[in-house]
């Protein structure tokens, strides 16, 4: 059963005050980013499936469960970069294969200028990582890329999402269930999320 989490940690929600300000530099803007990706990714992957072990402690014999499915993350170029340490942090052993897609900006259409899918088999489990969910055409065809070379479960960990882009996202890939610290108001129209904290990629990495 796919859901839509939302985060209410006040943590979450205090980085987000954050990302928002104009004013957050990107030495800042990274920092938070990494601090809120850390604790979406705690909700996204509670429901990774585990099994049973026995470990050896130091005096005897313990139960233990390990994890029991291989996972990968898929950043979207260039603002999902900005998540990967958090989610290699969480999952030190996954996979990152990263997916490049730009919006172009009279269309609005996403265009892929850099897939590695298709090399080798994919985790079963992916999880993409991109902190804007504006029109949602980003995400889903990332979503329609990674099914088709074989993800059997695909997560998607944003930010920011707006309600056309969950409308979007839902519509095309229902079973995909979405993590965001919070759902804003509307698009404008350049397809920017309102109030929204600007271009992810532009805040991270000094080019606005
Ligand atoms: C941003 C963002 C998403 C996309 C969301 O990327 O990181 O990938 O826009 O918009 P959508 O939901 O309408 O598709 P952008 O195209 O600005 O590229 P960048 O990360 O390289 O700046
Ligand atoms: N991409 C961004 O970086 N910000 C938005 O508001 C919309 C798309």
């Amino acid at each position: 059963m796919s859901e839509i989490f939302v985060s209410t940690h006040p943590l979450v929600l205090h980085d987000l005050s954050i990302l928002r300000d104009r004013t957050t530099g990107p030495v800042a803007f990274r920092a938070a980013l990494h601090r809120v990706s850390l604790l979406l990714l705690q909700a996204a992957t509670a429901d990774l499936p585990t099994r049973k072990i026995i470990v050896q402690t130091p005096l005897e014999s313990a139960e233990g469960l390990t994890l029991n499915a291989r996972v990968g993350f898929a950043p979207i170029l260039r603002a999902g970069l900005g998540m990967v340490d958090a989610a290699l942090t969480v999952l030190p052993e996954a996979e990152v294969w990263h997916l490049g897609f730009y919006r172009d900006e009279t269309t609005l259409q996403p265009v892929k200028y850099y897939s590695p899918l298709g090399q080798r088999p994919l985790p079963e489990v992916m999880i993409l990582l991109d902190p804007m969910l504006a029109t949602g055409g980003s995400a889903v065809a990332a979503i329609t890329e990674l099914k088709r070379h074989g993800a059997r479960q695909v997560k998607f960990v944003g930010v920011l999402a707006a309600p056309e882009g969950i409308a979007r996202v839902r519509e095309a890939h229902p079973e995909v269930s979405i993590y965001l610290a919070a759902v804003d108001r509307a698009l404008n129209e350049h397809g920017y999320i309102l109030p929204g904290l600007g271009d992810a990629g532009d805040r991270q990495f000094g080019t606005g």
